[in-house]
């Protein structure tokens, strides 16, 4: 097993350029398989999350023809109709294949997903919405089966909660359903609205994208042709390397990013002391000499995304004065506090609340990777503790971050990936 060794630094300098978003190449993926062409996807990530789904999909019988950051995925010849758990235990992403597979053969099995580490994470909103579009659901043995053999109905669906890989399932499942189906209280992600865009382009008529209700005009079935796209930047990692140049005080410029996704991650930093230059793809964020204590809440785009506050709480350790962080979303998502509490952190947890006592000066040790995004704040951690951090356990970031320690050590940081 993989871990990272990083020592104390003092600044970074330099460009970090952004991969393309895995949050928005996954259901990009799966919306292969409502195409009846050759479809080339750019600017994929290289991360684990990315080849798991493809694995899954070439298990179905698709051809994939994978180059570096470049995909072509066939989805002509998939014949087969169950996702395994051997592939769906390892990331639950993989439930995005429901919608599209339900929709296009009237059948699918997938393994029910489970619990996982940042919370139950349950998928009754998918289950329901489907459910609505007339498929019969059962679970069995451990897996949801899903039949529809007239094919699924468009219809109203208003979700109870705002759910990312909910809307994206019931959008492709509706792109080839008979009518047309309207999504109340749609996620507004730019990742969701990607998928949209793509599917609009490709003869699947979309109103209301970027908005909170959808309308879907279902092609009764007809496979869809879709032209060759490129993934939109990950704002995921972007905010994380603008939190690396906060936390080490760095002039940092990260490349390849559309800003206009990361309001919510610049007005925090903002508010706690970062200045910036925005260029249409890039932000250079200016050394700034404390950091300001800051009160976070995360929530569905466009506010604060519970994918950043592992990162933001790692920084508010290091802001002069008290910082309070809510988490909305998961209800185990503070993993990582204990990990920094032992690198030196003065965080109290009460419930879905964190409060973050700083500046605390971290001192470097052994800490284990609990998940995504838990790992990279340990990792901005170890950039300003001092002597030696090891994290452990780097499996979990390998699922999200593409070449992090290989970015990071460009712009001058001390990291290196080493064997246990
Ligand atoms: C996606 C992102 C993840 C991000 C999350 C929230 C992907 C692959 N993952 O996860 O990185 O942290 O959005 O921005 O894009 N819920 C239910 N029932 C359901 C579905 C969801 O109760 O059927 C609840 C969840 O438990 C959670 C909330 O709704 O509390 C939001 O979850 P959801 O938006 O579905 O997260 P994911 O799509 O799994």
């Amino acid at each position: 097993m993989d871990y990272l060794k990083i020592l104390k630094n003092k600044q970074l300098n330099g460009e970090i350029r952004i991969s393309g978003a895995k949050n928005a190449s996954l259901p990009l993926i799966a919306m292969t398989i409502l195409a009846k062409n050759n479809v080339s996807m750019k600017n994929l990530p290289k991360v684990a999350d990315i080849n798991t789904l493809l694995k899954l999909l070439s298990n179905l019988g698709a051809n994939i023809d994978k180059q570096e950051h470049c995909v072509v995925v066939n989805t002509t010849a998939l014949h087969e109709t169950k996702a395994t758990y051997d592939i769906v235990k390892t990331m639950r992403a993989s439930i995005l294949v429901l919608g599209p597979i339900l929709a296009r053969f009237g059948h699918c099995e997938v393994s029910l997903p489970g619990g996982c580490a940042i919370g139950q994470r349950p998928v009754d909103l998918h289950l329901k919405a489907l459910q609505s579009m007339g498929a019969n659901i059962q679970i069995k043995g451990g897996y949801i089966e899903a039949t529809a053999p007239n094919g699924l109905q468009g219809c109203e669906i208003i979700f109870d909660k705002i759910t990312v890989t909910g809307t994206a399932n019931i959008v492709m499942a509706a792109a080839l359903a008979h009518g047309i189906t309207n999504i109340t209280n749609a996620a507004r992600e730019p990742e969701v609205v990607q998928l949209c865009e793509i599917l609009n382009a490709s003869g699947v008529k979309i109103d209301g994208i970027g908005t909170a209700v959808l309308t879907i005009h279902g092609t009764n079935g007809s496979l869809i042709n879709i032209n060759e796209f490129a993934v939109i930047p990950d704002r995921i990692e972007a905010g994380t390397y603008l939190c690396a140049g906060a936390i080490t005080n760095s002039e940092l410029t990260i490349t390849s990013v559309e800003p206009k996704h990361l309001g919510a991650v610049l007005s925090k930093l903002e508010e706690m002391g970062s200045t910036f230059t925005l260029k249409e793809d890039s932000i250079t964020i200016h050394p700034s000499k404390t950091i300001k204590p800051v009160k976070i809440v995360t929530q569905e785009y466009p506010a604060f995304p519970t994918d950043m506050q592992a990162q933001f709480m790692a920084l508010a350790t290091q802001a002069d004065g008290v910082s309070i962080i809510e988490e909305r979303l998961f209800e185990n998502r503070f993993m990582h506090v204990s990990e920094l509490q032992r690198m030196g952190a003065d965080i109290s947890l009460n419930g879905h609340t964190a409060t973050v006592n700083g500046k605390s000066e971290l001192s470097g040790t052994d800490v284990m990777a609990t998940d995504l995004r838990a790992s990279s704040a340990l990792v901005l951690a170890g950039l300003v503790a001092n002597g030696e951090t090891d994290v452990h356990r780097i499996y979990h970031l390998d699922r999200g971050y593409d070449a992090l320690e290989k970015k990071l050590g460009n712009v001058g940081a001390n990291i290196q990936r080493l064997k246990e």
